[in-house]
């Protein structure tokens, strides 16, 4: 199984995703590859932001990502492509090239148990927005390896 986390710039929630669940999936022993990408790329190659690197930090997490952006073989390479936000998701819709790579791609709070709608992007947000990225990352974490560990 192979899961990509989608978000625009790739530094700050994508990076934090791809960690936070890598860290669930490694701990409940779940099999699964997992990397993150950005629908933009002015970020190539940079770190991820030290805002997120904080948050992933007090949770014992580091943050080894360096920033990609998003390709065509990652539809045919990745079984759940997910984004963090309406707009990175209607981005990633249009790049797919037919409908079973479009099958592929959803919103990341698909799976939070607590309510739908966006990873809120909070780049240009403060402390506490990066603390509310993580806990909404957390919860949609849960459901998602909910998900996977019933298709094992
Ligand atoms: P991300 O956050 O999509 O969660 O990585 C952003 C990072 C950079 C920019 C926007 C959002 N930017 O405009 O440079």
């Amino acid at each position: 199984m192979k899961v990509l986390f989608v978000c625009l710039g790739n530094i700050c929630r994508s990076p934090l995703a791809e960690a936070l669940f890598r860290e669930q999936a490694q701990r409940e022993g779940l099999n699964v590859e997992i990397d993150s990408a950005g629908t933009g790329s002015w970020h190539l190659g940079a770190p991820a932001d030290e805002r997120s690197r904080a948050v992933a930090a007090r949770r014992g997490i580091s943050l080894n990502h360096r920033a990609r952006q998003v390709r065509a073989t990652d539809f045919e390479e990745f079984d759940y492509i997910i984004a963090m936000d309406q707009e990175n998701l209607g981005h990633l819709k249009k790049l797919a090239a037919n409908e079973k790579q479009r099958k592929k791609v959803h919103l990341f709070r698909e799976w939070d148990p607590v309510g739908m709608g966006d990873v809120p992007d909070p780049y240009y947000g403060s402390e506490e927005d990066f603390e509310m990225v993580a806990h909404l990352c957390e919860r949609s974490v849960q459901g998602l390896l909910a998900e996977l560990k019933g298709l094992r």
